[in-house]
């Protein structure tokens, strides 16, 4: 069946990454980095890279809105950036480098400006990420387009783990779909991360009266239950936060329930406002988890 192809600009730090993360999301037909909302017509890489021309390095994005929503790819563009870093995304600096959405098609500002209040909202102040109607927007040298897929390996501001999460996340969607069971769903849901991910211990508590009680899990044997307050998946389901452990020796009160247990981090899922369960990952290596793992391990735990 015809569809109309709609497009959005997603600037997100450096475009060659950027780029290709849209190229993996589902309903997304075509991409291509270029320079907007700056001064200069038609200018080239090496004039927005002197930083003063006012281009924001973007990523126009062509999806088929019967397949991605609006919504759903700003959402998924909001967890590869840090919409907290002004005029920074990784190791790269200056204002090119600012993030934002940029759209054409007036009508979709209110569905925009509801996803910056919930951003805002989880992030707990103002998001340096701008949203404005896109100005100008020039696609960038042919060297530029499809670069990761021209150059494998080469240089991307976003961690490799982001792009695995991004396939993770909209795989387990799909595999979720049609079944109702939350033991299936957990189960499932477990088996998939650890499977993708390749973490030592991933699995479920569920808050059953005072305690959390050990749920589905792929990993050697755990704790049964844990009280509330106890241990990091009892401080993340009495604080109704994510809490990463960059290293378990240093969290007071950690339960090791296994003693190869170095870093850890645990989400809790909420419904309607109570925690009804955790999502408690654990690393034999310090230090494995970050903000990256947090954002899209809460992406994954909304959909169950
Ligand atoms: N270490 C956790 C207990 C669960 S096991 O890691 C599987 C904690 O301190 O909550």
């Amino acid at each position: 069946m015809a569809y109309m192809t709609k497009e959005i600009y997603f600037a997100g730090g450096c475009f060659w990454g950027v780029e290709h993360f849209f190229k993996g999301v589902d309903g997304v037909v075509a991409t291509a980095p270029g320079y907007a909302n700056g001064k200069l017509d038609d200018p080239s890489y090496e004039q927005v890279y002197t930083d003063s021309t006012g281009h924001a390095e973007t990523v126009r994005v062509s999806y088929n809105p019967d397949r991605v929503s609006l919504q759903r790819l700003v959402r998924l563009f909001f967890a590869s950036i840090d919409p907290l870093a002004e005029n920074r995304q990784g190791h790269d600096t200056g204002t090119r480098y600012r993030t934002g959405v940029y759209y054409t098609d007036d009508a979709e500002r209110h569905v925009l400006e509801e996803e910056f209040r919930s951003l805002e909202a989880r992030l707990g102040q103002r998001p340096a990420t701008e949203l404005q109607p896109l100005k100008s927007f020039w696609p960038a040298e042919e060297r530029h387009q499809d670069y990761l897929e021209k150059n494998p390996g080469g240089y991307c501001h976003l961690s490799l783990k982001v792009f695995r999460y991004l396939r993770l996340y909209q795989d387990l969607e799909l595999m979720l779909e049609g079944e109702p069971d939350m033991v299936a769903r957990m189960a499932e849901t477990a088996a998939m991360i650890a499977e993708r991910m390749q973490f030592f211990w991933t699995g479920f508590y569920r808050v059953q009266g005072d305690k959390l009680v050990l749920g589905p899990f792929q990993g050697p044997p755990a704790c049964f239950r844990i009280g509330y307050g106890k241990g990091v998946c009892g401080t993340a389901w009495k604080e109704s936060r994510t809490v990463v452990v960059p290293d378990v020796e240093k969290f007071p009160g950690h339960i090791a329930c296994s003693s190869q247990s170095r870093s850890e981090i645990v989400v809790p899922i909420i419904r309607d406002g109570a925690v009804t369960a955790v999502l408690d990952i654990d690393s034999t290596r310090t230090g494995t988890f970050d903000s990256d793992d947090a954002v899209w391990l809460e992406m994954i735990c909304g959909l169950l």
